[in-house]
């Protein structure tokens, strides 16, 4: 008997590694409810993968229009089994010219319309089959880099929230992924001026995810190699940590920036 394709909803799908993953996920005959601002990559998708894609588009800094694709998704499906939260924003700290509304729109994105998500999707992921519920965070939580102070800040909130919330979901059956990509090759990173050692493409990070994400681990990290460099040197006391920090500061950190 053919099984049941799981009912996944997928945030940020409209470009980079949101977009390859919902590729990858619908090749693999997945149903996908598929969320962004930009409307039109998400037709495409639909139009490409008939019967397969739900769409429920929108801002998710928008609590109430959160709660609308809740419904919406309940509406169409009932449940869903699999949640993977992607969306999200980056933009730099400059320390002499210190803006806190960077953090504001950095944190309202990546932490406060995740924990919206969340909010809409445990409903229905307690009526799913095998529920799982997966956060893209960064591998940027395990050093402190230089202007990261906003997007850090954002993916080491997240990264407490999902592993304090699988602590809380144990008991329920819901298992919880935290996926901490290195460097991928996106138009969030396009805009970068700095080196990105051991970048990767988009296709090959989702290819590296999917591949995983069945074994439900507590943590894809990923690509091995940085991940091999990167995590001794988190383990580093804070001293060892700054004087690396220190070495890739640049003289006018906002030189080149856009
Ligand atoms: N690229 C990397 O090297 C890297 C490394 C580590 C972690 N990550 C994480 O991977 C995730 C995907 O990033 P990416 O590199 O693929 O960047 P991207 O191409 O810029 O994709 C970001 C996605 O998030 C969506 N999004 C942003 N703000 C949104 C909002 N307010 N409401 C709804 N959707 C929103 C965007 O869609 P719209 O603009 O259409 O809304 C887009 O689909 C992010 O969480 C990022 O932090 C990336």
């Amino acid at each position: 008997m053919a099984e049941t394709p799981r009912r996944i909803w997928l945030t940020g799908a409209s470009s980079g590694l949101g977009e390859a993953l919902a590729e990858a996920l619908l090749q693999q005959g997945a149903h996908l409810a598929l969320s962004a601002r930009s409307e039109g990559p998400l037709h495409l998708l639909e139009r490409r993968f008939p019967g397969q894609v739900l769409l429920v588009p929108g801002d998710l800094t928008d609590h109430d229009r959160v709660k609308a694709i809740g419904v919406e998704i309940e509406q169409a499906w009932g449940a869903l089994d699999s949640v993977i939260l992607n969306a999200g924003t980056c933009e730099y700290v400059n320390a002499k010219e210190f803006d806190a509304l960077i953090f504001e729109r950095v944190i309202r994105t990546n932490l406060f319309a995740s924990s919206y998500c969340i909010e809409a999707a445990l409903p229905l992921l307690r009526k799913g089959i095998r529920p799982h519920l997966t956060d893209v965070a960064s591998a940027v939580t395990y050093l402190p880099l230089p202007r990261s102070e906003a997007y850090g800040a954002s993916k080491a909130g997240l990264r407490y929230l999902f592993e304090s919330l699988r602590v809380d979901l144990a008991q329920e059956h819901i298992d919880v992924t935290v996926v901490s990509p290195g460097f991928v090759d996106t138009p969030l990173t396009q805009k970068n001026d700095f080196p990105m050692p051991m970048m990767i493409s988009a296709e090959d990070a989702a290819r590296h995810i999917v591949e995983r994400l069945d074994k439900r681990p507590l943590e894809i990290a990923f690509p091995a190699l940085f991940m091999a460099a990167l995590w001794p040197l988190s383990r580093l006391p804070a001293k060892l940590k700054l004087i690396i920090g220190k070495r890739m500061v640049r003289q006018d950190p906002m030189e080149g920036d856009a």
